[in-house]
């Protein structure tokens, strides 16, 4: 160990003062994990991030994070950003909440984990019960897995082996819409293929039927939403019932493509969507991993359409952004089609080492205990409301941003070259990347998709960060842009 890290004296870090100084065994790995170039050359040395061009990212100054107070992130130099993308979308009343903090403490004094593979856990059916509560009516059956796209895994795997149990064994196919994003493993990949992200993997991901989602910037230009909304149903329409008795399943990101650059869609989408899946005997998968608990101002998006999947796949924002746990809940007609003699050989036969985890468990059972009381659903309603009028008054009128979609508190900002021809910038020009170092030297943290600027900030942001948020993402537009 370098000589530097014997000699600093551990009182002098920044973040232990006396009172809170570590134990004697800890001190010497503290020292060197509060150095920041120290850090920086074991990040460089030994770690590959996601999605992440890691030629670039060792070429740049890495930010460290130490520790999360409310809505704010803390660099290893003590340096506070605003998180004004939910820590990858899934934060929801901020960082150190003193009652997730001490579910997860006390969980911790009873037992980290223990397996839901032939035993069950308190919290995990507690957890089931709350679940089933605030869920789209229909659905009453909770299958844990760890992350989003272990949830989408398990909701295609139930779908298919559920016609097979029924016995229309040629219904083996899935649909979904163009540019969705469903997760990372090969399943969730076939059904939300993205060119960008997923091309390498192409030959390994099974064929599915793609619909063209009303997505008008791109899609449907020239027409208006009602037009693209009624050509994206007849399209549905057509497809789906000509290819009826294949498909297992249809699924989709309910009003908002998140990943795909928040491709927003007209409410009527996802309920015509739903009734032309019910009308052909398709299953209906909702995949609310983004839109779910509250993003969209509702707990659940399909709330805005009225209406109820025949399986919905939960993850990110379920334990208000401190654990990974996931659940896909499937109506009583889908679970009872797996009941039968052992013999029989029904069973679902898919489960990871962490499902259900305890302690992901017992935060998420107190985060819907926040958000029950204190009302977290009706506080955002005036915030969505101003967020969409300086979208629409501030950021529209400047000369590079073509298109602003919102759905709540999920907001895509499309910047382009040319506004009138509508032609995007080239890709190594890394404009959005450029924007949020920008906004990062401001103090806020954002995240882009491409040149979309996404802002998800967590639901309980207070007024005056939300403009704050809002100030420096134009201001960082605006200087990456014209300056
Ligand atoms: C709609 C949707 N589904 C699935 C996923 C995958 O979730 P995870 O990253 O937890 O695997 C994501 C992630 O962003 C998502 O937005």
């Amino acid at each position: 160990m370098p000589l530097f890290f014997e000699s600093v004296r551990v009182g002098r870090l920044p973040f232990f003062g006396a009172a809170a100084r570590p134990p004697s065994s800890h001190r010497r790995l503290l020292v060197r994990m509060t150095d920041n170039n120290e850090l920086k050359r074991l990040d460089h040395t030994y770690l590959w991030h996601p999605f992440t061009q890691m030629q670039e990212w060792m070429g740049e100054e890495p930010c460290i994070i130490a520790k999360g107070e409310g809505h704010y992130l803390v660099d290893i130099k003590g340096r506070k950003y605003l998180d004004g993308v939910s820590s990858l979308w899934c934060n929801v009343f901020g960082h150190r909440r003193q009652e997730l903090d001490e579910a997860l403490r006390e969980q911790i004094g009873r037992v980290a984990h223990s397996t839901f593979l032939g035993l069950s856990h308190v919290p995990g059916i507690e957890l089931a019960e709350k679940l089933i509560e605030i869920a789209p009516s229909g659905l009453n059956r909770v299958f844990y897995s760890d992350n989003g796209a272990t949830a989408v895994e398990v909701a295609l795997k139930m779908a298919f082996q559920y016609w097979q149990l029924k016995g229309e064994k040629e219904r083996t196919r899935f649909a979904s819409l163009v540019e969705a994003y469903h997760g990372d493993t090969i399943g969730a990949m076939s059904v939300g293929y993205s060119e960008t992200f997923h091309r390498f993997h192409r030959p390994l991901l099974f064929p599915v039927l793609r619909l063209n989602p009303p997505h008008i910037f791109r899609y449907f230009q020239n027409m208006n939403e009602q037009d693209a909304l009624q050509s994206a149903i007849q399209e549905a329409e057509e497809k789906l019932s000509r290819e009826r008795d294949s498909l297992a399943a249809f699924i989709m990101e309910p009003l908002m493509q998140g990943a795909a650059g928040m491709w927003s869609q007209p409410l009527g989408y996802v309920k015509a969507l739903s009734e032309i899946c019910r009308k052909n005997r398709i299953l209906f998968i909702l995949d609310e991993v983004a839109t779910g608990f509250g993003r969209t101002g509702k707990m659940f998006a399909c709330e805005h359409a009225g209406v109820s999947p025949d399986i919905l796949c939960l993850a990110k924002g379920i334990t208000g952004g401190y654990l990974p746990l996931a659940a896909t809940l499937a109506t009583e007609e889908i679970f009872s089609a797996f009941l039968g003699e052992y013999g029989e050989c029904k069973s679902f036969f898919h489960g990871h080492t962490y499902t259900g985890n305890p302690l992901g468990c017992a935060v998420a059972l107190a985060s819907l205990e926040i958000f029950k009381k204190e009302k977290i659903l009706e506080r955002m309603q005036d915030k969505i409301a101003h967020l969409k009028r300086r979208l629409e008054e501030d950021f529209l009128s400047l000369s590079h941003v073509a298109d602003v979609r919102q759905w709540g508190f999920m907001v895509g900002i499309e910047l382009v070259e040319d506004k009138s021809g509508r032609k995007n910038y080239a890709p190594e020009k890394r404009i959005g990347h450029k924007v949020i170092l920008e906004a990062r030297r401001r103090d806020v943290m954002i995240r882009p998709l491409g040149d979309v600027i996404i802002l998800m900030p967590p639901l309980t942001i207070a007024e005056d960060e939300l403009k704050s948020l809002l100030d420096v993402t134009w201001e960082s537009i605006k200087a990456v842009t014209e300056g």
